[in-house]
């Protein structure tokens, strides 16, 4: 039995993270009654906010960002903000730790706190250590971090080991806020509580899965911070491979944490390695040049934030990835993500095999199962039927049978990916955090791209705003006969 936590400390408390995702999941468990009455959430940075200009400037950050509009909860917003204060530090200032302690109050020695860390990796150990040295951190402290756990296999080991000495591994939650999308969640009760796809779900059936996280938006102001981290680090390195983990994973022998964390692994190890020339034929890197999306004209990437410096980090990319295992052998998982695309939406596809013999005179096309994840969670099983006609002629078409969660269940009832997470962490249930061994994992299989694209200088590849991609992404698939299914049945 996990203690309650009644302080969530955030550090990088007035930052975009915070502001745009993590105050608004809150806000969302506030709505629903899930907060504990004494919770009092302190967010802390170098900025000079008063508490009253921090509980501000989240409202802004609720009116723009939280699923139920805050004005029109006057009573739910107050008794939210109320539990909100501000304390200026400087993570490498002793004496600053000092005046946190004290607004959190007795918990910092003896409660539950929890120290959510939305800041750079960088900072990770220096704020653990002071928190140490400031007697902060008892047996019941929690620490959340976000993705991405260093830099590399070699930075994140580090962070790890330095982390570790300070907090216990059970009380180290590394969020990846796509294990906390429901439709995410959902891949375990699909697979594991239905009998009928599991026999299926192996080399035999399926054909291969694509994986695609489409994103509208640009890099904006954030493009120095991600000009050092690329659409690989950012994203493949954790939110994809969960959802490769999710799809490829054996039946775990029981919901818990490490049975599930044990099965994931397992299944990063059995990733084919990408290196050296492999990775000029499976990957392809791509950046937004200037374009058009949602009819307005957006800058290329080079030509985004306010000092903009020609880099050549990757807004795209797309990779053709290997488990060599029992189950998948010879079964590609094709992935993708970008910034700048067409049109926001994150979908995986798993393609089934055609019929091995047909009485029908007419082509049939091959089943596959569409799970979006976002915008709106569905599942669409796409089967082929035939069209009713007077005339009596046989037609058959593929469409699709659709669940979706919206129509399904009340929209407002559907958590966010962070909303599930925070108070997972609240009521200490880490099972959808992931261990520092499947990040260790992930950035193995991680760096050997990273060096690959090093050693053969493996070029960005430009494509226009509001495209879905550079042509090479294509070419990736149609050099294997198969195509991208962009969204078809949206
Ligand atoms: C974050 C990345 O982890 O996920 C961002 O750092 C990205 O670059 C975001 O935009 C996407 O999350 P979502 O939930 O909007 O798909």
């Amino acid at each position: 039995i996990h203690e309650k936590a009644c302080r969530l400390v955030l550090f990088g408390g007035n930052g975009d993270l915070s502001y745009r995702k993590l105050l608004p999941a809150l806000f969302n468990l506030e709505r629903k009654e899930l907060l504990a009455a004494d919770l009092r959430i302190i967010g802390c940075s170098r900025a000079q906010l008063s508490d009253e200009t921090f509980r501000a400037e989240a409202m802004e950050g609720l009116c723009e960002n939280a699923t139920a509009d805050p004005k029109e909860l006057p009573e739910v917003a107050e008794r939210f903000l109320q539990r909100l204060s501000f304390v200026t530090l400087d993570a490498n200032k002793e004496d600053d730790y000092q005046q946190l302690k004290q607004v959190i109050g007795d918990p910092a020695e003896k409660g539950c706190v929890i120290y959510y860390l939305a800041t750079p990796p960088g900072l990770f150990v220096p704020i653990c250590q002071q928190l140490q040295a400031a007697k902060m951190v008892n047996q019941q402290s929690r620490l959340v971090i976000e993705k991405p756990i260093g830099y590399n296999l070699k930075s994140s080991i580090d962070i790890n080991d330095k982390v570790a000495s300070i907090f216990e591994e059970n009380n180290i939650y590394r969020i990846d806020h796509y294990m906390g999308k429901s439709a995410v969640q959902n891949l375990l009760a699909l697979r594991f509580a239905n009998l009928m796809f599991e026999p299926l779900w192996n080399h035999n059936y399926i054909d291969h899965v694509q994986i695609t996280v489409s994103e509208s938006v640009g890099v904006g102001n954030r493009k120095s911070f991600y000009d050092n981290v690329g659409a690989l680090r950012d994203m493949v390195q954790n939110h994809l491979l969960q959802l490769v983990a999710l799809i490829a994973m054996e039946p775990p022998t029981h919901l818990t944490p490490e049975a599930l964390k044990h099965e994931k692994i397992k299944v990063f190890r059995s990733l084919r390695a990408i290196e050296g020339k492999r990775t000029r034929y499976n990957t392809v890197r791509g950046q937004y040049s200037a374009g058009e999306v949602d009819g307005k004209k957006v800058p290329a990437y080079n030509h985004e934030g306010e000092n903009p410096e020609a880099s050549n980090t990757e807004s795209f990319v797309a990779i053709k990835a290997d488990i060599d295992n029992w189950r998948w052998s010879g079964v590609p998982f094709y992935l993708r993500t970008g910034k700048r695309l067409k049109s926001r939406y994150a979908e995986i596809d798993i393609q089934f095999k055609n019929i091995h013999h047909s009485i029908f005179k007419l082509p049939t096309q091959a089943n596959r199962l569409i799970i979006r994840l976002q915008p709106k969670d569905s599942i669409k099983l796409v089967i082929m039927n035939q069209e009713p006609s007077l005339s009596g002629a046989l037609n058959l078409v593929s469409d699709p049978l659709n669940l979706s969660f919206y129509d399904q269940y009340e929209p407002a009832d559907i958590p966010k990916g962070y909303e599930r997470l925070l108070y997972d962490s609240i009521i200490g249930d880490s099972t959808l955090f992931m261990s520092r061994f499947e990040v260790e994992e992930a950035w193995k299989w991680t760096d050997t791209i990273l060096a690959g694209w090093d050693e053969f200088d493996v070029p960005v590849e430009f494509y226009p705003a509001g495209s879905m991609g550079p042509d090479a992404a294509e070419q990736l698939l149609a050099k294997d006969g198969r195509k991208w299914f962009n969204n078809q049945y949206d």
